[in-house]
């Protein structure tokens, strides 16, 4: 067996060789390879541009992690004894339970509303564990941001400081810079199977300046103006060589939305035509990086990952069942989690890449189709679309 003929669900293509070659030739002459370069401050500030923001508004990470950490730590520090808890919810990548763990909080599981699959602001300002609690972390599931103002309100009322993980919300940013907060934090992830990556990288943004000195300091070793570690700190910096992949992206980022954009509508021509038997959950309600397909329920959800799966189509549960499901989170404490358990259950990440070709979409909905059992004789998806690859 070849694995040529699989289809895969995340092929990642970064800028090449050859676009990235002249930033690296700067770096080359210059012999400045980290701690805020050139090149870090560029990206910095032509994200921030497009973001509609001034430059202090992008502070640049190493990763998605280190940017939930630093904003973690730069919002409101870490745990104390008499606040230990993070409310969090479970519907989320192991790494947000990790980085407000490595900020010293107790990790306590939430469940999600059904509709936002986000924390609900309102519930949590009544949760009973509130006075415990020394930090709340929302989650943009899927690129799609949380309720902005219900959180900076969530805050305001209850004295708890609120980080957001919005690892895959670069676009939901882009599209909608009014999210951006002066008293809620937003990490984002700038890993390869992001739609913009510098490999691994991530950035915190938040339009608010001192609160952006103090994660420059925690990115760096609590050191601000000074070698003196003043404060609890990591090294969270990104290097200029990430830099130069992500102002090379930049620079391709146009076309490359363009091409995410017709691959969507290839998923959505298809499901109009032949029936998938659930909801195809395209972009641009979530993040370009994914198409989602939400089964009627388990029995039906486990049917498509095998169909799927013998058709030679990967998928992936990309949030697992939930972070609570997790070895490492067993002892965490957890309220109730129905909606997040039923969820998992359901949504399946399906092939998603810029380029990918109008067949292997028709592929994949075939096979959905087949899950769904379809009466006979139903319509071929690749009906009236186009079949040569992109
Ligand atoms: C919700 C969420 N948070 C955090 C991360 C971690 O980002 P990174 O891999 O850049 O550290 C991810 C990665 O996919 C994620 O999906």
């Amino acid at each position: 067996m070849t694995y040529s003929d699989y289809v895969y669900v995340c092929r990642p293509q970064l800028p090449d060789a050859e676009a990235i070659a002249g930033y690296i030739r700067g770096i080359d002459s210059r012999r400045h390879y980290s701690n805020r370069g050139p090149l870090v401050q560029q990206l910095e500030e032509r994200i921030a541009t497009s973001f509609e923001r001034p430059a202090h508004a992008v502070r640049s990470t190493s990763s998605g992690t280190s940017a939930l950490e630093v904003a973690i730590l730069a919002k409101t520090g870490l745990a104390t004894p008499d606040r230990p808890l993070a409310l969090i919810p479970s519907f989320s990548f192991a790494a947000t339970g990790l980085a407000v763990e490595r900020c010293g909080y107790r990790v306590h599981f939430v469940d999600i509303d059904p509709e936002t699959w986000a924390l609900d602001p309102v519930a949590l300002a009544r949760h009973p564990l509130l006075d415990q609690a020394g930090l709340i972390v929302s989650v943009a599931p899927y690129g799609v941001l949380p309720d902005m103002a219900a959180l900076e309100a969530l805050h305001a009322a209850t004295g708890v400081p609120v980080v957001v993980d919005a690892a895959a919300a670069f676009e939901a940013v882009l599209d909608h810079p009014d999210q951006i907060s002066q008293s809620v934090p937003l990490s984002l992830s700038f890993h390869a199977t992001k739609t913009f990556s510098t490999g691994e990288g991530g950035a915190v943004i938040w339009d608010n300046p001192a609160g952006q000195d103090m994660v420059q300091q925690v990115s760096n070793f609590g050191f601000f103006l000074s070698r003196e570690c003043k404060v609890a700190g990591t090294n969270a910096k990104m290097s200029e060589y990430h830099a130069a992949v992500g102002l090379a992206m930049l620079d391709e980022f146009p076309a490359r939305r363009r091409d995410y954009a017709r691959v969507s509508a290839l998923y959505a021509k298809a499901a109009e035509v032949c029936d998938p038997g659930g909801a195809m959950l395209l972009p641009p309600r979530v993040s370009s990086a994914y198409a989602l397909f939400e089964a009627q329920d388990a029995a039906h959800f486990d049917r498509a990952e095998k169909i799927l799966l013998g058709g030679k189509v990967e998928t992936r549960r990309w949030y697992e069942d939930g972070q609570h499901t997790q070895p490492h989170f067993a002892a965490a404490g957890s309220d109730p989690l129905p909606v997040t358990d039923s969820l998992s259950r359901k949504l399946i990440g399906l092939p998603m890449a810029h380029d990918l070709a109008a067949h292997d979409v028709a592929r994949v909905v075939r096979l959905l189709q087949q899950a769904a059992e379809p009466a006979a004789g139903a319509p071929d998806p690749t009906h009236g679309m186009a079949t040569s690859p992109a």
